[in-house]
Parts: C-alpha cells; sequence; structure tokens
C-alpha cells in the first residue's frame, strides 16, 4: 500500500525522502513522487513504475531544499500515472498533499469545489484533498490547523497526511484517521513516516499520532493538536526495532530471511508467554477468571492470517472443547454476525492495519463482545482498538507474502487454546505440560526442515512449469493447505486451489489432467488414509503426486514425498507450513519473479 516519509532539518531532503520511500517500497506500489520546498515554492518530481525511475529524474537536478514529503503510490482512485502521483496539490501549489487511505465522500466534495471554481487535472481523492484544504484556508484567514481540522470534519475514510503550504516555509502538517503516521524526533532536524522502517536509519524517537490528530512540525519542535485545535501533549516511544531487522543481511531476498527468521519469531513469541513450563497472559491483561467464563469464540481476520483462524479453530475445539467461528473479516463485516453472550472476539492482524480487519472488529465492538486481538505491530490501530492485545513477537515483516508472522501467530493462538483449555478445566495439569512443551519443541524442528531447504529447491525446479497445483488435506491439514496455496499463488503466479481432502471429487477433480501436480498434506495417522485414497483418485487420472508427510506416515503412492518430523498433529501446521513456504519461494525465484514485491500486492491493505 501507499508509503509516506517527510523531512524537515538542515540537510538537502531529497536523498533521505528517497532513502526512506525505498524502505517502503515493500509495502507495494506503482508510481512515487516528491515535493521539496525551494525559495519560491515546491519542485514537485513523479515518476510512474519503479522508485528507480523517480531517482533517475532526480538524478540531475539541484535540490537543495532541507524540507520536503515523498510518496509511493499503490492506485486506487484512478490508474497508475503520473498525473495521479503523489503529492498533488491545489491551483498554485498553495497546498502540497501526500496522503495514504481513501476518501469516500471525494466525488461529493470535488463537485462542490468545482462550483467554486476549482478545477482538476487528476483522478484521485488526494487532489480533492489539497484543494479542500486550500479552501478552508481562505475561510479561515489562512489558519493552517483550522483548516485541516475543517477538513477532517467534512470527509469521510481514512487518511494519513503530510501537507506543505507554500507561505508557511519552515513547517509541515501532518493529520490522521484510521491509517498509520509517525513523526520521528532526532536534534534538529524531524522526520515523518507512515511505517518505522522508512526512518529507522535516522531516529528510534517516534511519536504515534492517533486518529483526529494533528501535528506542525518544524526542524526544532512538534506540536500536536486535537481536532478542535487544542494543544496536546504525547508520549515520545522508542521504537526498539533495529536496523538490521529492515536489511536482507546477506539472504538473497527478505521472503528467504524472514523464513529463516521464523525460529527465532517463534521462540521470542514463545518465550514472552511462557514461564516455567506455564502459560502466563498477564501482559495481555487477560485473566483467567475471565477466560474460564469464555463460551464461544468468533476469529475473523484477512489472507494468511484468516487461514490461521482456520487453525485455531480446529485446536481451539480440540483442546477447550469450545465453538469456534471463523470468518474473513471482510465478509463478517457485511452481514449479520451474531455474536452470543460469552463470545471473545479475535482479530489476527500481522500489520495491525488492515481496512477490513480493523471494520470487522468495529462492527464486533458495536455488539459489546470483548475484543483480543493477535497483532505484531506494536502501537498499529488494530492493537489500540482491542480490549486486549496478546503481540506476537515476529519483528518487521518486510516480505508482502507473510511467513514469520504467519508462524508466530499460529503459536500465540497454541498457547492461548492451551490456556483456555486449563481455565476451563478441559484438560489435566499432565496434558497441559505434554502440550506447552510440544509447542516449545516447534523451533528446533523448523530448524531441522530449514537445513534441508535444497531438496526442496530441487523439488520447486520439477514443478516450474506446472500450469495447476491442487493441494488437499483433512482437518488440520486443510488448513495448511490453504495457507500452501495462497503463498504458492502469490509469488510464483501459478494457478493453486485448496481443498478439503475429500471435498475434490465433488467438483474440482474435472480440472484434473495428465501432469496437474496434487499436493497431499498429512500430518494425522488416522487420517492418512482417506487423504491418500483421494490422492489416488487424481492419480489415476494423470496427477503428479508430492506428499507433504510427518515422520510416521509411509506413503506408496506419491510420486515425490518430504517428510517433516513428528509432532503433536494439533501443531503439525507449523511444521508442514515450512516447505510449502521455501517450495513457493523457489518457484517464483525459478520463474524470474519479484519475489518480495508480487505483482499486484501490497503489504498492509489500508483499503476495503
Ligand atoms: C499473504 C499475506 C496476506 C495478509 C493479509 C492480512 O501472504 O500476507 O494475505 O495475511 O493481507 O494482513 P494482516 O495480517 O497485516 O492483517
Amino acid at each position: 500500500m501507499c508509503g509516506i516519509v517527510g523531512y524537515i532539518g538542515n540537510k538537502p531532503a531529497k536523498d533521505i525522502l528517497l532513502n526512506g520511500l525505498s524502505k517502503l517500497e515493500y509495502r507495494g506500489y506503482d508510481s512515487a513522487g516528491v515535493a521539496i520546498r525551494n525559495e519560491n515554492g515546491f519542485d514537485i518530481i513523479k515518476s510512474k513504475g519503479k522508485l528507480e525511475n523517480l531517482k533517475n529524474k532526480l538524478k540531475d537536478k539541484n535540490l537543495f531544499g532541507t524540507c520536503g514529503i515523498g510518496h509511493t503510490r499503490w492506485a486506487t482512485h484512478g490508474e497508475p500515472t503520473e498525473f495521479n502521483a503523489h503529492p498533488h496539490n491545489s491551483y498554485n501549489e498553495n497546498v502540497v498533499v501526500v496522503h495514504n487511505g481513501i476518501i469516500e465522500n471525494y466525488l461529493e466534495i470535488k463537485e462542490k469545489l468545482v462550483t467554486y471554481g476549482y478545477t482538476f487535472y487528476s483522478q484521485t481523492d488526494t487532489e480533492v484533498i489539497a484543494k479542500l484544504i486550500d479552501f478552508y484556508l481562505n475561510e479561515t484567514n489562512q489558519n493552517p490547523i483550522q483548516a485541516i481540522s475543517k477538513f477532517m470534519l467534512r470527509v469521510t475514510g481514512s487518511y494519513a497526511l503530510a501537507i506543505m503550504f507554500k507561505n508557511l516555509k519552515d513547517e509541515i502538517y501532518v493529520a490522521r484517521k484510521d491509517s498509520p503516521l509517525i513523526i520521528g524526533i532526532c536534534n534538529n532536524e524531524n522526520f515523518i513516516a507512515s511505517d518505522v522502517p522508512a526512518i529507522l536509519r535516522y531516529t528510534k524517537d517516534v511519536y504515534y499520532l492517533d486518529n483526529y490528530q494533528m501535528a506542525k512540525i518544524s526542524t526544532n519542535s512538534t506540536i500536536f493538536y486535537n481536532i478542535d485545535g487544542m494543544e496536546v501533549k504525547k508520549k515520545l516511544t522508542h521504537i526498539q526495532m533495529d536496523l538490521s531487522s529492515a536489511e536482507k543481511n546477506g539472504f538473497e531476498h527478505f521472503m528467504l530471511k524472514e523464513i529463516h527468521e521464523q525460529p527465532e519469531a517463534i521462540e521470542k513469541t514463545i518465550k514472552s508467554l511462557v514461564k516455567n513450563e506455564d502459560i502466563f497472559l498477564d501482559r495481555t491483561g487477560i485473566t483467567n477468571d475471565f477466560l474460564s467464563k469464555i463460551e464461544n469464540i468468533f476469529i475473523i481476520g484477512c489472507g494468511s492470517a484468516y487461514h490461521v483462524g482456520i487453525t485455531l479453530k480446529y485446536v481451539f475445539e480440540k483442546l477447550a472443547n469450545i465453538n469456534v467461528q471463523v470468518d474473513f473479516a471482510s465478509e463478517f463485516r457485511y452481514r449479520n454476525p451474531v455474536l452470543l453472550k460469552n463470545t471473545l472476539l479475535i482479530v489476527i492482524s500481522q500489520s495491525g492495519e488492515t481496512a477490513d480487519s480493523l471494520a470487522g472488529l468495529k462492527e464486533a465492538k458495536k455488539q459489546k463482545v470483548p475484543t483480543l486481538g493477535i497483532v505484531n505491530v506494536v502501537g498499529s490501530s488494530i492493537a489500540r482498538e482491542v480490549d486486549y492485545v496478546l503481540y506476537t513477537l515476529a519483528g518487521p515483516e518486510i516480505s508482502v507474502a507473510t511467513t514469520k508472522a504467519y508462524s508466530a501467530q499460529l503459536v500465540a493462538g497454541y498457547l492461548l487454546a492451551i490456556k483456555l483449555a486449563e481455565c476451563k478445566n478441559k484438560i489435566n495439569q499432565i496434558t497441559r505440560k505434554e502440550l506447552i512443551k510440544d509447542v516449545i519443541e516447534i523451533p528446533d524442528k523448523i530448524s531441522v526442515i530449514l537445513k534441508r531447504q535444497n531438496e526442496i529447491q530441487m523439488l520447486s525446479s520439477k514443478f516450474v512449469n506446472v500450469k495447476n497445483i491442487f493441494l488437499i488435506g483433512r482437518n488440520i491439514d486443510y488448513a495448511v493447505v490453504l495457507e500452501g496455496s495462497l503463498k504458492m499463488k502469490e509469488v510464483s503466479y501459478i494457478h493453486t486451489e485448496a481443498y478439503p481432502a475429500g471435498e475434490l471429487k465433488h467438483g474440482t477433480i474435472s480440472l484434473i489432467e495428465n501432469n496437474s501436480l496434487v499436493i497431499g498434506s498429512i500430518s494425522n495417522i488416522n487420517l492418512a488414509e482417506k487423504t491418500f485414497s483421494n490422492m489416488l483418485e487424481t492419480k489415476s487420472r494423470g496427477a503428479i503426486l508430492l506428499g507433504f508427510l510427518t515422520k510416521d506416515i509411509r506413503s506408496t503412492i506419491c510420486d515425490y514425498v518430504f517428510e517433516v518430523p513428528q509432532i503433536n498433529p494439533l501443531f503439525a501446521n507449523s511444521l508442514v507450513i515450512v516447505p510449502m513456504q521455501i517450495m513457493s519461494y523457489y518457484l517464483s525465484v525459478l520463474k524470474g519473479n519479484d519475489v518480495d514485491k508480487p505483482r499486484n500486492l501490497a503489504k498492509s491493505v489500508t483499503v476495503e
């Protein structure tokens, strides 16, 4: 999704903005631009496509301005053209704006502004922002805070804004609603960004702007305002993330680096919740008494986070014998979800900023049920909206395709399920200890798989030209093939489908032809024969069979097998997903795709 950077200080802004934008590239974008102050106004330079194009345009330009804003745009309103790229401006560059988010009522506002004589050069909602603020600037006798505040009251939708005014040379203004924005503080210079990696190189001391807040940022000061224009005080946060987590550290791609970081991400998450073989949820604010009264669980999320929810449904049901429903956040919000008494709503999100998940959460809050977020990004919107937050400690995830955050979410969920089962007296002490031990062993078992990366690379090279991949599994194995299928299609662009093993014969089997690849995941010996039978049904129609099996399961029918270590079947997803991630990675590399930034995709989907 879109990215924002801003700088005001004593150094030329150009390189700082470009560096910041390059650190936001991972979010996905299709055009980029900067506005840098000059003696009379601004140099606004934009380009379509990769940041490299913008860099080339800026290479020979003598831009020495020490104040500027920059943007990477992921097109929503209008195509990815130079005209539609940010920054946008009102006439005469009176107001120059970069924007993340969506203004829902922009067309209606645009029509009004046209009646006041404004003309528009782009198809974007952001140009409307620049012109509306300009309009209010005139109405408020050139008072920027009042003008922005009026804008905030007038528009619906979401926004993080960085704004420069032609006549206010030493200031950048920012405002936010439902789209993240941080201000990095340093000596004699300040930074603005939509995401931490953009400014990590310069400072770790940041302010998180809250919804309906604004700030006036100059070289030496930052003043915050609420929507009424009253000054507010905010707490400075010191970010724990280090620079190396935003670098590739010798790996060719972030995706591979993050796949290899999984044992550490999981271990950190476990250690934050388990002490002396017991689970403590104190950090989340959840008490044992609270858990003992929970009778229903509703899980929402998008994409991979939704797949974590599907896995956890099986785990919660098995361990805590509790009713669990899982829904796509984007669907949940537009139906009539009935959240029964004593329901806990769990929202799962790496970024904590996914618009659909945030909207689903707000819907649940309207029904007044307690809400718990399993979130990776500290201080993110979802983390702040939920009643309780269980942080995964996966560290920053740069690759668009999630790997380590997915794995950390799984273990956070397993531990929550064990705790719930304990509080509801559904498991005895011995079982609880065994289950916790099983979870603690996951990182080492993943490390064993990671050492066999070459085997999966070899396998991938055999399948790089297949047109269709079908992945099947039963029970928890169905949940893992959902994620494996998503991972493969999003980075390799090969068409994949995931099915419950028994469901294929009800229609989809008609797609199986000679050399279709069918991947079966089997981690529960009690269900193995059934899934093998379903795989055989496809083999007799020409399919090639690849099995991802736990050590205890023997196959006589698979053409290829990759064995993962033995594990409690409840937690098998954590192992089986790893070879699937590695295979997705190599299929993508072998096809020459942009692994970390697959086409059309964005990290942190902040629009509906
Ligand atoms: C797939 C992927 C997406 C995200 C989804 C939710 O690899 O990364 O499917 O899982 O967009 O994102 P978060 O977890 O940030 O809410």
